[in-house]
C-alpha cells in the first residue's frame, strides 16, 4: 500500500472512531435526559401523592377531634385511639421532696434516673442517670430476659448512691416507671401491655401487668424498691412540663414512635366510671400513633411498609411520622426510583434493599445540607447505601425525596396538635390572653429542624395569626423522666407522713 492510501485508511478510521465516540456521547446524553426526565416526573408524582393541603389539615384534625370524642366513650372499641385514662388526676405542684427514682424504657435505649426533689426552693436539687442500650435480640425475646435486662442496670445504679442519698428511717426506694407502650392502666401503679410498638414484640407480655413483671424482677435481684407510679413518655413529659410551667395542657413525643396526652375534664370522659377526681381533671394517653383517617395521604411505599412491618394494619399515624420510619419511607422511594428510573445508574445499589438501612439521622443529615455540592448527601450514598460518585443531580433529587417525606410528617402531626387544640377549645383566640403551652419531647423535633419549623409554621397556618400568638410548643428536653419521678412523689406510699 502507498503512503497516501495508508494516510487516507488512517484518516477514515480517525473519523470513524471519532463518529463512533459521539454517537457514544450523543446516546450517554439522550439516556441521561431520559433518566433525568422519568426522574423529575417521578418527583413530581410524589409531590401529588404526598401532598398536604391546608385543607386536607383541617379535615384530618376534624377527624381527630371525631375519634377523641369516641374513644372517651364507653365503647373505646370503636375508636382507633385508644385515649387511655392515666389515673393521673393531679399534676406535679412544685411541692415534691425526697430521692426518688425513675426507669426510661420505651426505645432502644433506657434510662435510670435518680433525682433529688427540693420542694418549691430548690425544684429538682440533684439529678443523676445513665443510659444503656438493650441488645436488639431482648426486644424481640421473652418478658423475663428484657426484664431481668432492666433491674440489674437499676440494681447496678442504685449500688451507686453517693454519700448524700438518704430516705428515712424504714421507707423504700420508690420508683417512676415510664413504660413507653400502649398500656390499659387499671391504676396509677398498674396496668397491662396492649400490645408492643416500635419494633419491639415480646409476645408473652402482652396482657400481662408491667408494674408486675418489673416488680418479681427487682425482687430476683434483691433490690427494695416500690414501683409507685406507671406512666406513658408522654403523661411524664406533661407532669415534667407542668412543673416547669403551669400553662401546659398537653405533651406530644416526636421520636422513635409518636404519641400525645393531654388534660382532659373528668365529666367529659363517659368510660370513666370512678369516683370524680377532686381536681375535676384526667390525663389521658391518646395513643394516636395509632391514629388513621381516610384522609391522610397514605401512599403505596406506606402500605408496603405497614405490610412488612412487625405490625400491619397498625400505628398507621406513627408510621408516616416518626423517626422509626421517615428514613425507611424514603429508602422505599429511593429503590423504587432506582429501579424504574436508573437512578443511581444501570444497576440497583444492593445496600438500598436492605430495609431500615437508611435511618432517620441519615435522611436529616442529608436534608441539612447546604453546601452547594451537596457533599454531606454525597458523604451519606456512600457510607450508608454504598453508592460512589452520585452526580450533582442526583443528590438534589435525594434532598427533594427527603424534603417530601418529612414535611408531609411534620405537616400531619401539626393537624395532629390542631385537633388537640380544638377539643380542648383553644384554638381560637383567647379572651384572657390566656398561653396554652404544648411540651414537646422526641429526638426527632428536637434534632430534625427542618421537620420542626414545618411543625411550627403548618400550626400558625391552621390557627391563625392571632390565636398561634397564644400557643407555645416548648421544648422539654427529656423530661418523661423526671416527671415520672415526680408522678412517683406525688403518689409515693408515704404521703402525709412526716417529711425528714
Ligand atoms: C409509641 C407507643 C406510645 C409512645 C410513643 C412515643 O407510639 O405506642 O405509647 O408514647 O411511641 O414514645
Amino acid at each position: 500500500m502507498g503512503k497516501a492510501a495508508l494516510y487516507t485508511t488512517a484518516a477514515v478510521c480517525a473519523a470513524a472512531t471519532a463518529g463512533a465516540v459521539a454517537l457514544v456521547v450523543i446516546r450517554r446524553r439522550k439516556a441521561l435526559a431520559e433518566r433525568r426526565a422519568r426522574a423529575a416526573s417521578v418527583i413530581e408524582e410524589l409531590e401529588g401523592i404526598f401532598s398536604t393541603p391546608i385543607e386536607r389539615l383541617r379535615l384530618i384534625a376534624d377527624e381527630m377531634v371525631e375519634e377523641m370524642h369516641r374513644g372517651l366513650t364507653s365503647d373505646s372499641s370503636a375508636s382507633c385511639l385508644k385515649m387511655i385514662l392515666s389515673y393521673v388526676d393531679k399534676l406535679p405542684t412544685g411541692d415534691e421532696k425526697g430521692w426518688f427514682y425513675a426507669l426510661d424504657l420505651g426505645g432502644t435505649n433506657f434510662r435510670v434516673i435518680r433525682v433529688l426533689l427540693g420542694g418549691r426552693e430548690s425544684r429538682v436539687a440533684k439529678q443523676e442517670y445513665e443510659e444503656v442500650s438493650i441488645p436488639p435480640h431482648l426486644m424481640v425475646g421473652g418478658s423475663i430476659e428484657l426484664f431481668d435486662f432492666i433491674a440489674t442496670a437499676l440494681a447496678n445504679f442504685v449500688a451507686t448512691e453517693g454519700e448524700e442519698f438518704h430516705l428515712p428511717e424504714g421507707r423504700q426506694r420508690e420508683l417512676g416507671f415510664t413504660f413507653s407502650f400502649p398500656v390499659k392502666q387499671t391504676s396509677i401503679s398498674s396496668g397491662t401491655l396492649i400490645k408492643w410498638t416500635k419494633g419491639f414484640s415480646i409476645e408473652d407480655t402482652v396482657g400481662k401487668d408491667v408494674v408486675a413483671e418489673l416488680t418479681k424482677a427487682l425482687e430476683r435481684q434483691g433490690l427494695d424498691m416500690k414501683v409507685t407510679a406507671l406512666v406513658n413518655d408522654t403523661i411524664g413529659t406533661l407532669a415534667g412540663g407542668r412543673y416547669e410551667d403551669q400553662g401546659v395542657v398537653a405533651a406530644v413525643i416526636l421520636g422513635t414512635g409518636t404519641n400525645a396526652a393531654y388534660v382532659e375534664h373528668a365529666h367529659a370522659i363517659p368510660k370513666w366510671d370512678g369516683l370524680l377526681p377532686s381536681s375535676g381533671e384526667m390525663v389521658i394517653n391518646m395513643e394516636w400513633g395509632n391514629f388513621r383517617s381516610k384522609d391522610l395521604p397514605i401512599t403505596d411505599y406506606d402500605r408496603a411498609l405497614d405490610f412488612e412491618s412487625l405490625n400491619p394494619g397498625e400505628q398507621i399515624y406513627e408510621k408516616m411520622i416518626s423517626g422509626m420510619y421517615l428514613g425507611e419511607v424514603v429508602r422505599r422511594v429511593l429503590l423504587r426510583i432506582a429501579q424504574e428510573a436508573s437512578l443511581f445508574g444501570e444497576v440497583v445499589p444492593p445496600r438500598l434493599e436492605i430495609p431500615f438501612i437508611l435511618r432517620t439521622p441519615h435522611m436529616s443529615a442529608m436534608h441539612h445540607d447546604s453546601s452547594p455540592d451537596l457533599r454531606i448527601v454525597a458523604a451519606k450514598l456512600k457510607e450508608v447505601l454504598g453508592i460512589a460518585n452520585a452526580p450533582l443531580q442526583t443528590r438534589k433529587m435525594v434532598m427533594a425525596i427527603c424534603d417530601i417525606v418529612a414535611k408531609r410528617g411534620a405537616r400531619i402531626s401539626a393537624a395532629g396538635i390542631y385537633g388537640i387544640l380544638k377539643k380542648l377549645g383553644r384554638h381560637t383566640v383567647q379572651t384572657e390572653k390566656q398561653k396554652t403551652v404544648i411540651a414537646m419531647d422526641g429526638g426527632l423535633y428536637e434534632h430534625y429542624s427542618i421537620f420542626s419549623e414545618c411543625l411550627v409554621d403548618t400550626l400558625r397556618e391552621l390557627l391563625g395569626e392571632e390565636a398561634a400568638s397564644s400557643v407555645v410548643i416548648k421544648l422539654a428536653n427529656d423530661g418523661s423522666g423526671v416527671g415520672a419521678a415526680l408522678l412517683a412523689a406525688s403518689h409515693s406510699q408515704y404521703l402525709g407522713f412526716d417529711e425528714s
